[in-house]
């Protein structure tokens, strides 16, 4: 029976906790020259931009022996109006193994309905759960532990806050995000992982209140891919929910700064915090590779 990872949600914690730990093990070059993708093609489907989704996967697919095959839809048949469930079907003659960038994440499950082999969400609107296996990485290198951390989450409720939420109900860590009115996280996501978690995830307005006393600070873009005609409106609105020295003078001393990348640097983020020895987003960055190894070798080997 194949698995999908289409939202963090689609495993436990006991799955995510081992697969930390083989990432931690691929990372300081534990198995170095294992292949366990020798033979194998994986497919990667951009429908939007993307640096470190597309390295990460290409390189790691590299290094645990497979081949991987990058496409964007104006050079497949997709872009010629083929239905998603007839690639699906098609591709899946190929293929080992899928990973998928989109907008609707319909997209996504609809892909997967019509397709036997393993879909990995590389981003939606909605989720962007590899994002969070790195970052879960990197918080628990960076501070020893996930379980009892309090984090926050400041700016735009998107994709990547949806999928931090579910990390944070799995693993146990509390999580407070502050957002302007209207630009929440996802209500039903929020809604499922309230009602499973053991931490606490609450949603409030005032940045400070967010930052206040946290281990670990995060903010994302204020517009995300392909958001662009809300631009001036949203980043507006969000114009007080800026990381910078002052806001993050209230967070312990030692809170580490997390970002997803790419920054807008002097937006949701100041020079200053993001180049400062606070700011741990290009361990972030690297961190996408080990974890994306990690997921590969469990979902398609
Ligand atoms: N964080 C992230 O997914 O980056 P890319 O858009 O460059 O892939
Ligand atoms: N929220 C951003 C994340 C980019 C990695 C977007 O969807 O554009």
């Amino acid at each position: 029976m194949k698995r999908d990872l289409l939202a963090l949600s689609d495993f436990s914690a006991d799955e995510i906790e081992a697969l930390l730990e083989r990432a931690g093990r691929m990372k300081t070059g534990g198995d170095a020259g294992k292949c366990p993708l020798i033979g194998k093609s994986i497919g990667l489907l951009f429908e939007k931009p993307s640096t470190r989704t597309r390295i990460s996967f290409e390189v790691g697919i590299y290094q645990l022996g497979g081949n991987a095959v990058t496409m964007n839809p104006s050079e497949l048949q997709l872009g010629r109006g083929e239905s998603m469930p007839d690639t699906a079907r098609t591709l899946s003659r190929y293929l080992d193994g899928i990973m998928i960038r989109t907008f609707a994440h319909s997209t996504l499950t609809e892909f997967s309905a019509n397709a036997p082999i393993p879909v990995i969400n590389g981003l939606s609107d909605l989720h962007h759960p590899c994002q969070t296996l790195a970052d879960l990485m990197t918080l628990r290198e960076k501070k020893g532990r996930l379980k009892g951390l309090k984090v926050a989450f400041v700016g735009d409720g998107n994709n990547v806050c949806n999928s931090l939420i579910e990390g944070a109900a799995l693993m146990e860590f509390d999580l407070t995000v502050a957002c302007p009115e209207g630009f929440e996280p996802d209500a039903s996501i929020l809604e499922r992982a309230r009602a499973s978690a053991k931490s606490e995830i609450v949603v409030l307005r005032d940045p400070r209140e967010a930052a206040g006393m946290a281990d670990a600070v995060y903010t994302d873009v204020w517009v995300s891919m392909g958001q662009e005609q809300q631009s001036a409106d949203k980043k507006g609105r969000l114009r007080d929910y800026q990381i910078n020295s002052r806001l993050l003078s209230c967070s312990k001393k030692d809170a580490i700064v997390l970002h997803c990348l790419p920054a807008h640097r002097g937006e949701e983020i100041t020079d200053e915090v993001i180049d400062s020895p606070q700011s741990v987003v290009f361990d972030q960055a690297e961190n996408r590779l080990h974890a994306q190894k990690a997921l590969l070798e469990l979902l398609i080997t």
